[in-house]
């Protein structure tokens, strides 16, 4: 005859409770991120990490004291504008610096990593809406079938992707490295033109690398010779205020189905 075995007690369930690694905050809003993201990978990246959580050189953010009381950009924003032993200072806008210290803030929150865009985030985006606005707002200077061709399958990470369409020139962690050169006309008292990529400029002096890519170097006195420069990153420099997370979301949905 079998014995019924006498009932497991129940298990208690074991309560780890470990002090917070990091405040809990309320999630920023996306896109504030997605921008904050974008300048940090230009500006931070480099010596703090991609994850904040250090780099070459610099410290990890993340259990940095003065990172965990600050709250959107107040304690931040002086480190930055004045710098420190072994970080330049660098002068963003007021609002930049909010958007970067949302991006820093925005690891684990609530467990969920808001600024690392997860592929959940990307694929919910709706590919339709994304080549409307594609249409409207990238077709004047791209075409999916001329420069950005296959894009999705060259690209194949859509995390990479979106950053590189978000910030060209900052994929891949790379940071400003792989960002295109300026480019300057410089036009002299006669009218003689010369354009050619930015090598250094002053108020005194100007240097290009010409077609052939010769060093010219030109004194500059006041407008004279007239000097124009060129960011070709600037489209994009302005566009990344407009962006909404939906579009956002939308165009890289939209970018990964370009194969
Ligand atoms: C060239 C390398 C470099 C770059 C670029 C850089 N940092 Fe730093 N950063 C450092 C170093 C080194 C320290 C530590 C300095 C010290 O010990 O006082 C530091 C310290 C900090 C601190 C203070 C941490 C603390 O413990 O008090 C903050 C905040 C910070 N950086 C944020 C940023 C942000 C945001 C950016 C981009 C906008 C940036 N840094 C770019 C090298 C860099
Ligand atoms: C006013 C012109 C202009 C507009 C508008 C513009 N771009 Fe660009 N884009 C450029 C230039 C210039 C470059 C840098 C040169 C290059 O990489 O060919 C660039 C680079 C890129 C790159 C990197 C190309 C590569 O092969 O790595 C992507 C991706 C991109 N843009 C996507 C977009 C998307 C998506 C939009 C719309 C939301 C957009 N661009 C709007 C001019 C523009």
């Amino acid at each position: 005859m079998g014995q019924t075995p006498p009932a497991a007690a129940p298990a208690k369930p074991a309560v780890i409770r470990r002090p917070p690694a990091y405040p809990e905050r309320p999630p920023a809003d996306p896109a504030v991120v997605a921008r904050g993201k974008a300048t940090y990978g230009l500006r931070c990246t480099f010596c703090h990490g991609a994850d904040a959580r250090g780099g070459s050189g610099g410290p990890n953010l993340l259990r940095a004291e003065l990172v965990l009381n600050d709250k959107d950009g107040e304690l931040i924003g002086p480190v930055i504008r004045n710098g420190r032993e072994g970080m330049p200072k660098m002068d963003l806008t007021a609002e930049q610096v909010v958007e970067v210290a949302a991006f820093i803030h925005s690891f684990k929150v609530g467990g969920y990593d808001v600024s690392r865009m997860t592929p959940l985030t990307i694929v919910t985006g709706d590919a339709k809406a994304g080549a409307a606005y594609f249409g409207k707002t990238c077709a004047g200077c791209h075409s999916v079938t001329g420069d950005l061709k296959g894009i999705g399958g060259r690209i194949p990470d859509a995390k990479v992707l979106q950053q590189s369409w978000l910030v060209p020139g900052s994929g891949r962690g790379e940071g400003a490295s792989r960002a295109k050169p300026w480019t300057v006309t410089v036009t002299e008292a006669g009218g003689k033109r010369t354009s050619g990529t930015l090598v250094r400029v002053d108020d005194f002096l100007v240097t290009l690398t010409d077609g052939e890519g010769a060093r010219r170097t030109f004194t500059r006195d006041g407008d004279v010779p007239r000097v124009e420069l060129k960011d070709p990153l600037q489209p994009h420099k302005d566009l990344l205020k407009s962006y909404s997370d939906k579009d956002i979301h939308d165009v890289t949905a939209y970018l990964v189905t370009v194969k």
